[in-house]
């Protein structure tokens, strides 16, 4: 059976989270392939809202088999407290959930570090969430960084501490200290919690799913043009968000991928700093806002808002081999007699292009937009996608059209219920 992969073709926050849990019925395995605590993934149904960080979307789901892949940054005192959170809430976790040894942890230094190095860039921060993505992942690909399954080492503590010591270090660069006494007593609490789960080799657990011909689906964290590669660089996560993410992240050969579903919004935000072509910096950004309640899942801060952007549509769907198309919050648009659809960049030099530019940060980019008409009613209520408005599916054709796969989920409300499907 192939791996189906999902992933994000925005900045993040498209509703990775509501898809996984509409589609996970139909699958026996839910793996999280790459990023950490960044992520903010929200599900609602039953009149309740969850929201993910590092637990895979598929846990509300007893017949599911979750795993938490090796490519994934971990925070054992977030994952805790995830853990507990959804207990509270009547779901256990500890049956369905599987954890890679070969995980990265997420240290209290590297949440410190995260915000000693955000300070020293001032203005040009990042944005980061500081939650130690970067600091981890740096560790990481430095061959420094202690993993899952090193919390089963005897010798652990010391691991920790020579690591926290070359941390140190790097903090004085900076003239800083660490400041985590505050965090470790937790930290190692939250350690021994952890190694009470199912610490498994994943690699092995996902290729026996795919000889048993069991159906998995990866969930991808961030989105596409947040890849560390291919991103809004240097704006961008420290991990591989792209599907190419889920083959080294999780150990899936490339030919076992199946269909690859790519998310996107309606229209177009970002949270943190760094290029945006399409911003509406005026009260129809703020307008789009508020209605789709752009406020950070795992930060709390205002996202950034703006029109849809063809160029970094067909990049990602380019970069990603998109089969299948999901259109999020198309209810948030439902206030609007027109939307604009950003088609093109013109670029300094005059000349138009629908490619990005090497640099967008330095580039001054002039979205050229197409207007089309807005369908101005309530897109909550309709329960099929083929009898939706006519200028819904005028809007959908079109961007058919040009992102050249289809659209096959209409999302028109954050519940499980409210997902269109052709
Ligand atoms: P993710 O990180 O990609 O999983 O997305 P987030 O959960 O961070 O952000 C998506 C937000 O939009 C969440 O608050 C969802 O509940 C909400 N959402 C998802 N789909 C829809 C939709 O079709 N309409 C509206 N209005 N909200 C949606
Ligand atoms: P989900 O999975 C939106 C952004 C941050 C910042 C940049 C780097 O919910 O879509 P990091 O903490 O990774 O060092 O931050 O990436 N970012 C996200 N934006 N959704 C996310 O995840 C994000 N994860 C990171 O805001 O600009
Ligand atoms: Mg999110």
């Amino acid at each position: 059976m192939p791996v189906d992969i999902l992933v994000g073709l925005q900045w993040g926050d498209e509703g990775k989270g509501k898809i996984v849990d509409v589609l996970a019925p139909q699958y026996d395995v839910v793996a999280r392939f790459q990023g950490g605590p960044n992520a903010g993934h929200t599900l609602e149904f039953e009149g309740t809202k969850h929201v993910l960080h590092q637990i895979p979307s598929g846990i509300f789901h007893e017949h599911i088999t979750n795993i938490i892949g090796n490519g994934v940054v971990l925070d054992p005192i977030v994952f805790c407290t995830e853990v507990e959170k959804l207990a509270a809430r009547g779901v256990e976790v500890t049956r369905n959930l599987f954890i890679s040894k070969k995980a990265q942890l997420i240290l209290p230094s590297h949440k410190s570090l995260d915000r000693i190095s955000e300070e020293a860039l001032g203005t040009s921060k990042i944005g980061s969430t500081q939650k130690g993505i970067g600091p981890a992942y740096q560790d990481k690909i430095g061959r420094s960084g202690l993993r899952v399954g090193d919390t089963l080492l005897p010798d652990f503590k010391e691991k920790y501490e020579a690591i926290v010591e070359k941390h140190q270090k790097i903090a004085s660069f900076y003239q800083k200290s660490l400041e985590i006494e505050a965090l470790e007593e937790d930290f190692f609490n939250a350690v021994e919690f952890l190694r009470s789960f199912t610490l498994v080799d994943s690699e092995y657990m996902i290729n026996q799913a795919i000889k048993d011909g069991k159906k998995i689906l990866a969930e991808g964290a961030q989105g596409s043009l947040l890849d560390i590669d291919f991103g809004t660089y240097p704006f961008v996560t420290s991990s591989n968000t792209l599907v190419a993410g889920a083959c080294t992240g999780l150990g899936i050969a490339p030919r076992h991928i199946g269909e690859v579903y790519g998310i996107f919004k309606a229209y177009c935000t970002r949270v943190g700093s760094g290029p945006f072509p399409t911003e509406l910096h005026d009260e129809v950004g703020e307008k789009i806002r508020q209605a789709g309640r752009e406020f950070g899942s795992t930060t709390g801060r205002p996202r950034r808002c703006g029109w849809i952007d063809l160029p970094t549509l067909k990049y990602a769907i380019m970069l990603n081999g998109v089969t299948q198309l999901n259109m999020m919050k198309a209810d948030v648009l439902d206030g609007f007699d027109e939307i604009q659809i950003c088609t093109h960049y013109q670029l300094p030099d005059g000349s138009i292009t629908d490619q990005l530019p090497h640099d967008m940060e330095k580039t001054e980019i002039t979205p050229i937009y197409k207007s089309m008409k807005g369908w101005g009613e309530e897109l909550r209520s309709y329960e099929s996608y083929q009898e939706l408005p006519s200028t819904v599916l005028e809007y959908v054709a079109y961007l058919e059209q040009e992102l050249g796969v289809g659209v096959n989920i209409i999302s028109v409300g954050p519940d499980r219920k409210s997902t269109l499907t052709k």
